[in-house]
């Protein structure tokens, strides 16, 4: 099983970027934090992170026939991208939203997500953890689809 693991804008500033929201960890530790993850589930995976909305685009493109499933914090872009949310529909992997924070619990326009209307879940306000539950949701359901 081969997963991509893609994080939107801003989020390379993890650890500068407003702490008491994000936390103290920074990107890299994020990064290991999911490596491990993977492994230790015996999970293939890369890692993607781009400030720049076409990237995500075309490495979402790029996932159909290379990965099994996509797990995707899309940054700020959850909330304006429909080209994010075309591609993700267009590929039509098994798709699962992460954030760090309670976006619900934020300000009103955080409350839209446009790529979480093409993933089957999304774990928010779990800090690092969202993404291993993501994973482990993608791996039970290709173990017993
Ligand atoms: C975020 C929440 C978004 O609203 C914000 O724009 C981000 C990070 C999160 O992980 O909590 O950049 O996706």
């Amino acid at each position: 099983m081969k997963l991509l693991i893609i994080n939107g804008p801003n989020l390379n500033l993890l650890g500068i970027r407003e702490p008491e929201l994000y936390g103290k960890r920074d990107f890299a530790a994020l990064e290991r934090y999911v490596r491990d993850v993977c492994d230790s589930e015996g999970i293939e995976c890369e890692l993607f992170q781009s400030n720049y909305e076409g990237a995500i685009v075309e490495k979402i493109q790029q996932a159909l026939g290379a990965f099994d499933g996509i797990v995707i914090n899309p940054a700020a872009y959850t909330h304006t991208s429909v080209a994010i949310l075309d591609a993700l529909k267009a590929v039509a992997l098994p798709a699962v939203e992460v954030h760090l924070t309670d976006v619900d619990a934020r300000e009103p326009f955080r409350r839209i997500s446009y790529a979480g209307m093409a993933c089957e879940k999304t774990f928010k306000g779990l800090g690092f953890e969202g993404y291993k539950e993501a994973i482990l949701y993608l791996k039970n359901k290709m173990d017993s689809p």
